[in-house]
């Protein structure tokens, strides 16, 4: 049987290295994608087979080359991203665009033309990773949760477009809650709830994505969560959200 192929953006560290990890257990093929090309080797050379790209996600040039030199995956996994903490009033704008970059142009670019690619053999699968930020409105942390919210309107409009053509390619969403990753020294936080590893993490979502499943949501707190704010009013949430951030935050 032909070795499955998976590509990982932000495969140097937490849930993107952990999916390398594990994929490499389930006998895939691995391309590992990331700016630091140290951690990359590092997270390669525990593999049996991956090679390493390193590469900044929000340069075109880069993009171009990634996917000339690898156009045909079977697992995609838009991965890469950060955060970003603080009043709105006061975040830096040039650390907000290029968080904007990351989370939304990249992961928009690198999913069309993967998607282009894999509906023309009508075979692969797209985990788009967004978070549990996506499904509400974020005070102190308003871009991030808001770039997330990109991500999954994103993914749940293409998911109706590729059902409406009865394609057989499968796109998922990855929403996790606070997850023990590099993510909030990234941003600057400290989790107000207990977070997940991203060990377990990795481990939920493909056991999910294997199941079909669309939303992936790794944890029955989180899943309730976005039960209760579907129920109530933005408003509400919003102000509830202000709160867990001001806990978050270590300089507030
Ligand atoms: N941890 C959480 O609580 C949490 C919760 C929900 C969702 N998420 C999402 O999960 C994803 C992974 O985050 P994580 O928690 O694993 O954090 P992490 O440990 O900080 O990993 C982030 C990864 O993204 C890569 N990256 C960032 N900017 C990049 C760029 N411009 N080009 C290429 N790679 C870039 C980093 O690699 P380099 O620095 O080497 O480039 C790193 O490998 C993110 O999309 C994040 O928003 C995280």
């Amino acid at each position: 049987m032909k070795q499955k192929i998976a590509l990982i953006t932000g495969a140097s560290s937490g849930i993107g290295k952990e999916f390398a990890l594990q994929l490499d257990q389930e006998g895939y093929r691995l391309i590992l994608c990331s700016r630091r090309k140290e951690l990359l080797e590092e997270v390669a050379s525990k593999c049996h087979d991956a090679v390493i790209f390193p590469m900044d996600v929000t340069n075109k040039e880069d993009i171009d080359a990634l996917l000339k030199e690898y156009p045909e995956v079977d697992l995609f996994i838009n991965n890469a991203g950060f955060g970003v903490h603080g009043s709105f009033l006061d975040t830096s704008l040039e650390k907000e665009t290029a968080m904007l970059e990351t989370n939304i142009i990249a992961v928009h670019i690198l999913m069309k033309e993967y998607l282009k690619i894999m509906v023309k053999r009508d075979q692969g699968t797209i985990l788009n990773v967004s978070s549990i930020a996506s499904f509400f409105p974020g005070p102190y942390m308003a871009s991030y949760y808001a770039s997330k919210a990109y991500v999954t309107r994103l993914t749940e409009a293409v998911r109706e477009e590729l059902k409406k053509r009865h394609s057989s390619v499968q796109i998922s969403l990855l929403c996790p809650g606070p997850v023990n990753t590099n993510f909030s020294k990234e941003a600057g936080v400290s989790f107000a709830l207990k977070g997940d590893s991203p060990q377990y993490v990795a481990k939920y979502a493909l056991k999910m994505l294997k199941k079909g499943k669309f939303y992936i949501i790794p944890n029955a707190k989180i899943r309730l969560a976005r039960i209760g704010a579907k129920l109530a009013p933005t408003r509400l949430v919003s102000k509830i959200a202000m709160q867990i951030q001001k806990k978050k935050f270590n300089s507030m």
